[in-house]
């Protein structure tokens, strides 16, 4: 499947995704993780993106489209889900033409979580992401078996710099005026897929695979 998970800062994209990927298969693209994990490493790509990150700010185009590009060539036909990716008008038109250059392998579904603001200040602000691998926790909604550290590595969990409130409402703002355009541009193009996304994680995973006509194998009888 070729899909692309768009919304808001926090409506829940990347804890589906990573569900999703895991599940089916699919390799999850994260331009947010991919560029997290460039600072974590101070690589000459990190560095450019971090002031960027810590003001709320989209990271240039040329820089996000150039890590795509990459990343795609690597999949060999496998399929993706875009996680973060594209944010802007420009940064779609650029994904239109990489897909297009790779043969007749556009996207499938764009599915557009929605969820209010309230909510989504309100899962950020208890958001706690593990320090060393991509993991993502909730102080109430999506607790860790042992407080303060990653179910997955044994790593502290942390919060992220921009889950502080001024960096929230830049964020949100940002995505008003930077992103939330491509919800008519995908309309128009007939690969918009609407999801509500204020159900627990649970129900909006099972949603989310209904909506992209995702059946479960039948356990087989036995005998
Ligand atoms: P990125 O990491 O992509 O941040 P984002 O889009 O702002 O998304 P988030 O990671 O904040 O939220 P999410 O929707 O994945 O929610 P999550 O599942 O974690 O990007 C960070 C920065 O990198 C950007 O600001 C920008 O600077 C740069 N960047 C990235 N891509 C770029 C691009 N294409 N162009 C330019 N710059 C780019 O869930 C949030 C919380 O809610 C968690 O605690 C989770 O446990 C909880 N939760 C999830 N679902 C539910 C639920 N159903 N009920 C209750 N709690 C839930």
């Amino acid at each position: 499947m070729r899909l692309v998970f768009l919304g808001a800062p926090g409506v829940g994209k990347g804890t589906q995704a990573q569900r999703l990927a895991a599940e089916e298969g699919i390799p999850q693209i994260s331009t947010g993780e991919i560029l997290r994990e460039a600072a974590r490493l101070g690589t000459p790509l990190g560095l450019q993106a971090k002031s960027y990150m810590t003001a709320g700010k989209l990271v240039p185009d040329e820089v996000v489209i150039g890590i795509i590009r990459e990343k795609l060539s690597e999949l060999n036909g496998a399929g993706f889900i875009l996680d973060g990716f594209p944010r802007t008008v420009a940064q779609a038109e650029a994904l239109d033409r990489m897909l297009q250059e790779n043969g007749p392998h556009g996207i499938q579904h764009v599915v557009n979580f929605e969820v209010p603001n309230n909510e989504i200040v309100r899962r950020l602000s208890g958001r706690r992401s593990c320090s060393s691998c991509p993991a993502v926790y909730h102080v109430t909604d999506a607790q860790p078996r042992r407080e303060g550290v990653c179910d997955k590595c044994g790593a502290p969990l942390v919060q992220r710099e921009d889950d502080k409130p001024d960096t929230i409402a830049a964020r949100l703002k940002v995505y008003d005026q930077q992103t939330s355009p491509l919800v008519d541009y995908y309309k128009n193009r007939g690969l918009l897929r609407q999801l509500d996304a204020t159900p627990p994680i649970d129900t909006v995973y099972e949603n989310l695979r209904r909506l992209l006509g995702l059946r479960r194998e039948e356990a087989r009888p036995v005998g």
